[in-house]
This record gives C-alpha cells, structure tokens and sequence, in this order.
C-alpha cells in the first residue's frame, strides 16, 4: 500500500479538493477577470485521468474528495465523474464525496448527486438582491440558484452557503443572509476576501475583517462557539435564536493553516500544495508516463514534503498586485 501524506509541519493531508474545469457559467468579481482565457479543451485530463488521479490519492490516504471549478458543474459529462468516483463510498474508502457549486446546474444535478452518495454541498451565495446578485457574478441569474438550491434541499442533501463578506457591498445584508439561510435550515459560512489573480485595485477596498461581523452579530443573536467541525477552515458558532450555525474562514485575520489537512489539483494535473503559493508540481505527466501508479505516488510524494508551512496573501505596496497571480478559478478556492 502507498504510505500516507504527511508533510514536514507533520499534518497529515487527508482532504482532495479537485478544480474539473477552469470555465464557469458565472463571472464573480473577486474570482474571474472581466475577460478570461481559458485552457484550451485539449489540455484538460480526460474524466478517466481525473477518475484515475482522485483513485491514485484515495489509494494514499485522502478519506474526503470535493470537486470544484471554475464551476465544476459546468464541465461536460461531470456526472459520470461523479458516477465512477461514487465507488469508493461503496467501499469505504472515501467518507465524503462533495462539490462547491455556484449553483446554477443543481436543478439539473441535484436527484443524481443524492443518489450517488452525495450528502453534503457548498453554494456560493454572496446576496439575496437580484441586481447586487448581477453585479457580483456578472453573468448570473439568482432565480437559477435559488431553483437550484431548493432542488438539492429537496433532494435531501444538505446545502451549507459560502458568502463572500464584501465592504459596502454586501455588508448590509448579512443578517438577512443568516436568517434566510436558517430558516431554510442551512448553514452558512462567510468569507474573508482573498487578493489572488489579476483583480483589480479597488477590490482591496472591499476586504471586511469578519471580526468586525461577528462584533455586530453579537448586538443581535446570541452566539455561542461550536465544536461542529467539516474539514475546512470554517469555524463556527452557533446562533441561539435560529439554532442554525455560523461559520467564519478567515484567511486574512486569523491564520488556520496549522491545521491543513488539504491540497488541490486542477484540471491540467497540477498539484498546488497551497492556495496562497504559485509552487505546484506537474502530475499529468506520472500519469501519461505508466499504466502503474507508482510515478504518480512518488510525485505526490515529493511535492508534500515541500508543503510549505502556510499561506501569504502579500500585495505589494507599489504595484498594489498580489502576490498569488493565479486566479481563484485556477484552483477552485
Ligand atoms: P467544508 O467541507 O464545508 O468545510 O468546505 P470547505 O470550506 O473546505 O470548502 P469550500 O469549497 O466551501 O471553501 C470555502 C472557502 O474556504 C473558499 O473560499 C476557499 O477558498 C476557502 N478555503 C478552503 N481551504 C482553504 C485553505 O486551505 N486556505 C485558504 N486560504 N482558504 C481556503
Ligand atoms: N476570496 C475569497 N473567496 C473566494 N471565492 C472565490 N474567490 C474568492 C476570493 N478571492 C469563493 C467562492 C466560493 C469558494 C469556492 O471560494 O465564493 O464560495
Ligand atoms: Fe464561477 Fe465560483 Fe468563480 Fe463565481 S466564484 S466566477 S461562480 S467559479
């Protein structure tokens, strides 16, 4: 048997979080530039590769298998993906099979992912205003996520919803978020802006320390600190009055990389060890090479025990340019 990952920090990464395509249907301010070039078709691994890739990494350890984008919905034929992969939660090799979904395909989606073993999902819901709603995706159309949500609930998956928390932008309607959300009997997580890829300047102002959320949260709703843990960066906490969860990522104010049990491939096989650092390590090539896994499990190798200790979101002074230039639908968050 592959041994399993432990990285020099000695965390044991247990946690695949898997970008199927760098496209999406939507076009988030804080995610995709205006205009995007995308990876031409040809470079993509095939839904075999990627089946073969996310076995190879089951095989060394990883016990919870999210698939992301761009919006990984959006890729062709995601569903016998997610068919093949289904296997491992047969076995038991594998606890969770996910996806973070924008949304817009779950009323097409939702019956099969719950069938195949599918009990939990991320959707990416930053407001509940038409018009804002617009604005943020530029391209999305609410009423196709919130069909698209009420079609997972129905189909008895459990829908947790990621907002980004954005100065003046959505500032104001966070409470309204939460009390939608809880009476739907979801959670919700809110997410600290992160300064990666091509954005542009005035993006930086819109950062909102959740500090300064959960502050104001405490003059309305009891809060009380959770244990409930899922794996990610969220921590949460409970509000009394809902009895509906509040999770917090705070990437910018607190740092939650001691405890990361993750990394990401994309869509090309490459491996990013972290999401605040450009080092990534070429697996398309191991799997190319031999019928074997055995390259592919020495690359892994490798790269982990070059995990680096954490992220850092820089932006220089100067340039007003972050650090991390790859867009966020490089990797899927
Ligand atoms: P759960 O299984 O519900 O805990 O999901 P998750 O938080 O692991 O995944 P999701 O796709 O919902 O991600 C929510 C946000 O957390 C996204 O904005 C991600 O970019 C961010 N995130 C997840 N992992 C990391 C990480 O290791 N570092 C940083 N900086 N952000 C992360
Ligand atoms: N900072 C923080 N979160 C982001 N997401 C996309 N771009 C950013 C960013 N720059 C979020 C999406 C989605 C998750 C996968 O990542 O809203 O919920
Ligand atoms: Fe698409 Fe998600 Fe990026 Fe928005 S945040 S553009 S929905 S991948």
């Amino acid at each position: 048997r592959p041994t399993p990952m432990i990285d020099p920090f000695g965390r044991g990464i247990d946690y695949l979080r898997v970008s199927v395509t760098d496209r999406c249907d939507f076009r988030c301010v804080y995610c995709m530039a205006e205009n995007m070039t995308f990876l031409p078709k040809k470079d993509l691994l095939t839904l075999e590769e990627l089946d073969r890739l996310c076995s190879a990494f089951i095989d060394k350890g990883v016990k919870k298998l999210r698939l992301t984008g761009g919006e990984p919905l959006v890729r062709k034929d995601v569903m016998t993906l997610f068919r093949s992969l289904s296997r491992h939660l047969e076995t038991g090799a594998l606890d969770e099979l996910t996806v973070t979904t924008n949304g817009s395909q779950l009323a097409k989606y939702s019956t099969e992912l719950a069938a195949l073993g599918v009990k939990r999902i991320n959707v990416s819901l930053d407001t509940l205003n038409p018009t804002l709603f617009r604005t943020i995706t530029r391209w999305g159309d609410l009423n196709d996520v919130l069909g698209g949500i009420d079609a997972a609930l129905a189909a008895g998956i459990h829908v947790k919803i990621n907002a980004v928390a954005l100065k003046g932008v959505n500032e104001a309607e966070i409470e309204d978020l939460i009390v939608w959300a809880h009476g739907k009997g979801m959670d919700i997580s809110f997410i600290e802006v992160m300064p990666l890829g091509d954005i542009e300047p005035s993006r930086l102002d819109q950062y909102l320390p959740l500090s300064m959320v959960r502050a104001r949260l405490m003059d309305r709703w009891t809060l009380a600190e959770s244990d409930h843990r899922t794996g990610g960066p969220a921590r949460y906490v409970t509000v009394n009055e809902t009895g509906g969860r509040i999770g917090f990522i705070t990437p910018m104010t607190h740092n939650f990389c001691e405890s990361c049990n993750r990394v990401r491939v994309t869509c090309t096989g490459t491996l990013f060890m972290c999401l605040g650092q450009e080092d990534a390590a070429d697996l398309r090539s191991p799997l190319r090479a031999s019928e074997a896994n055995d390259l592919i499990y020495a690359a892994i190798d490798r790269a982990i025990a070059r995990k680096p200790k954490g992220h850092d979101f820089i932006i220089d002074r100067r340039t007003k340019r972050p650090s991390v230039t790859r867009h966020m639908s490089m990797t899927g968050g």
